[in-house]
């Protein structure tokens, strides 16, 4: 929905912690493991302190917000303890007003995690758990170099609930080289025994300069397969909403109201404060980023310097494409009103070819079917292409202008 003129959009705070114990093969996240930092401003401390100065500047600079979401992800933020953990909170609640009903998140591997620290990060006014699980099978965590058994996952989930976590989110990731259809099953009733009430579920991407690149590169191993993926997509969206996890974003499911409200303020165009080496920030139409590596992000902070690495104001045309790109991907869809009369006519063909639903259609929304949510990227593309080959006089140029020249 878009926000109505005087009303704020939703107010959310994301904090990057950048430690790891080892690094998976797939991940190209800004994340390091001990030896490769050296120097006590990288170390979790020093992170602390710089984390604690970004707070603060965050606050003089965004004035009278009220903070509805924190999320702290990684990385693993699991690594630096409860005490550290509930330390960023407590300089959120000193600087910042906080809603009534924070949603407070973080991001944990299942190893790094125990009884103690889930009750330690609930006393510090954490309210939901998301913990990296990625397979049920063995083998496939193997491909994925995780360093957790099938089990730890699940027990790690349980513990949580136990300790008082009524949220919790599994990530899994799917259609990793050596899966079957039964491993996927099996990881999909693993979630559900867990009592998870939110899953996160990715096809296996293979990010340029990660190990696992090179791995298929050299011909160890396969390259994920779409149509696998695809039918794997259905698989699990067929488990999970069997279970009464419904989809509300093409690789998010959720029980009705579990939704998470801070990746939701992303998808709906919110405002967000990225505190952290690397994280990105977004606040009313101007997105900035900080400086990469742990060392130069809190020297900065040290100096009393930004942190920030660079920055650009979204045009009308930058901020339209990503509308159409994130509000697409959410069961809610977006309103046909918010198209521009070229997409709209695409939607119109999507609809007649099964992608959109036929019934929000008719009522002035684009919403994905489910062959659709298969086909997102596709019928995004074709939106944003009717926009651009409208503007060319009938002419496509290419791929869509995708904000940040990615
Ligand atoms: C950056 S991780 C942080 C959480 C935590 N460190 C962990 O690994 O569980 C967040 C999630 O992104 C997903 N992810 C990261 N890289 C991916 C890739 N190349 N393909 C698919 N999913 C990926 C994984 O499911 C992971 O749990
Ligand atoms: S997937 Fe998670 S644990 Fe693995 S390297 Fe990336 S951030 Fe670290």
């Amino acid at each position: 929905m878009a926000h109505s003129e005087g009303v704020p959009p939703p107010f959310g705070i994301y904090v990057h912690v950048p430690f790891c114990a080892t690094r998976c093969g797939y991940c190209d996240f800004n994340t390091y493991t001990a030896s490769e930092l050296a120097g006590d401003a990288s170390s979790p401390d020093g992170w602390l302190d710089a984390a604690r100065r970004e707070i603060a500047l965050a606050a003089r600079t965004v004035g009278d917000r009220t903070v509805q979401t924190v999320f702290v992800g990684g990385g693993t933020p699991s690594l630096i303890g409860a005490d550290r953990l509930s330390a960023v909170m407590a300089a959120v609640r000193s600087e910042f007003r906080v809603a009534a009903y924070c949603e407070v998140t973080t991001e944990s591997n299942p190893e790094s995690t125990s009884p103690e620290f889930f009750a330690g990060i609930l006393d510090g006014g954490y309210t939901r758990v998301s913990l990296g699980m990625q397979s049920a099978a063995r083998h496939v965590l193997a491909v994925l170099d995780r360093t957790h058994t099938p089990g730890r996952a699940v027990a790690a989930a349980r513990e949580a609930r136990a300790a008082g976590f009524g949220r919790v989110n599994l990530d899994l990731i799917y259609a990793t080289p050596g899966e079957t259809d039964d491993d996927l099953r099996r990881s999909a009733d693993a979630v559900l025994d867990a009592g998870a009430d939110h899953v996160s579920a990715y096809a296996l991407i293979v990010e340029d300069g990660t190990a696992l690149h090179r791995r298929v590169r050299r011909g160890e191993l396969p390259a994920p397969d779409d149509d696998v993926a695809a039918t794997r997509y259905e698989l699990l969206d067929a488990r999970l909403q069997a279970a009464g996890l419904h989809w509300y974003e093409v690789s998010n499911w959720s029980l009705p109201g579990a939704e998470c409200r801070h990746n939701l303020g992303y998808w709906r165009d919110g405002d967000w404060w990225g505190v952290g080496p690397g994280a990105h920030s977004h606040l009313a139409g101007v997105r900035w980023w900080n400086v990469k590596h742990p060392a130069r992000w809190a020297g900065k902070l040290a100096a009393g310097e930004s942190p920030e690495g660079g920055r650009e104001d979204l045009t009308a045309d930058e901020r339209y494409t990503e509308r159409v790109m994130l509000r697409l991907r959410l069961a809610e869809g977006m309103a046909l009103d918010q198209l521009d009369p070229a997409a709209r006519s695409a939607a119109g063909r999507a609809a007649d070819e099964g992608l959109l639903e036929p019934v929000g259609y008719a009522a002035g929304r684009a919403v994905l079917t489910d062959r659709g949510r298969l086909l997102a990227d596709r019928v995004v593309t074709d939106l944003l292409l009717a926009q651009e080959r409208d503007a060319n006089h009938g002419v496509a140029t290419g791929r869509p202008v995708l904000p940040g020249g990615a």
